[in-house]
């Protein structure tokens, strides 16, 4: 698909690779409808964008009404949606049993239920207009599991198999799908992620490795629009955990909780 001229929302645009990706959409010509729930940080990504071109939506997308209202939100401001970039996310602080129930559930809704309903309402206009692309943003995590971030873990591979299993349906209404896998990338989430021990103490051994780096979140951001531009099914980043990936996913979660201090 053309960026240029197309108009995208993305959600989770207030910080990290959310921000960046709205960054790159809008260098590439496209209008941007920002979503998260910090509105000042949405504004003063508004302001450095092109003017007219940007606009801010403060919504907290636990709240299947509020994903709705910030969906026509959208709509209103730009008479359509081209693009999809389901991206809003939190992490688990522990383990489960350190875990408010609240919090969990929070996880499970910003991570799964609201890119579900997104898609749905998102999925439903593309088709009227002729097409469209959704770019739901998963992790590493949804293929191997990570002990001490379960929810957050299967919320991800949760994603990633309504994306695949969504394709062909969408497909046939010239609606593409991409299915982003990360791995560690220098966010504020990954720094929360590493105050847990168990899971800090496993991504600091799979540095040591040099299994994995920490990958700069603009470098994300040039991939979701290359893949956008390409209709590109899966991005894996960094490329090197395709080995993770593809065929090896039963031996990569052994590896993975070996890894892992019990
Ligand atoms: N960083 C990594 O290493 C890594 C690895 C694999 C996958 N990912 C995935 O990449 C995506 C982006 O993560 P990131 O690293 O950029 O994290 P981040 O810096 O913590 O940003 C998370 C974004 O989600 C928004 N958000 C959180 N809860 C929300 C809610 N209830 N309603 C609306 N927006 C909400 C936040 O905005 P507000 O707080 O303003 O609402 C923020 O803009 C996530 O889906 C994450 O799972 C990240």
């Amino acid at each position: 698909m053309r960026i240029s001229g197309s108009v995208a929302m993305v959600t989770g645009a207030s910080r990290g690779i959310g921000k960046e990706t709205a960054r790159a959409l809008a260098a590439g010509g496209a209008a941007v409808a920002l979503v998260a729930r910090n509105q000042e940080h949405l504004e003063s990504l508004v302001a450095e964008l092109r003017p007219g071109r940007a606009c801010a939506i403060p919504a907290d997308l636990t709240d299947t009404r509020q994903c709705r209202i910030a969906f026509e939100t959208a709509i209103n401001r730009f008479g359509r949606v081209d693009i999809l970039v389901n991206n809003a996310g939190m992490a688990d602080g522990g383990d489960l049993l350190t875990q408010p129930v609240e919090d969990l559930a929070r996880i499970v809704d910003v991570n799964f239920r609201a890119p579900v309903v997104l898609t749905r309402l998102a999925a439903e206009r593309m088709a009227a207009q002729g097409g469209g692309h959704i770019v739901n943003v998963s992790s590493l995590a949804g293929v191997t599991g990570i002990p001490g971030a379960a929810t957050y873990a299967g919320t991800k591979a949760a994603l990633r198999l309504f994306t695949s299993s969504l394709r062909v349906e969408l497909n046939e209404q010239g609606i593409y799908l991409t299915d982003v896998v990360l791995g560690f990338v220098k966010t504020g989430m990954l720094e929360q992620v590493e105050n847990s021990s168990r899971v800090g103490t496993l991504f600091n051994r799979a540095r040591r490795l040099r299994l994995m780096h920490d990958t700069p979140a603009p470098v994300v951001a040039r991939a979701i629009v290359d893949a956008i531009e390409a209709r590109q099914t899966v991005v894996v980043i960094p490329g090197y955990a395709r080995l993770l990936y593809l065929p090896l996913q039963g031996l990569s979660r052994r590896f993975v909780q070996w890894l892992t201090p019990s």
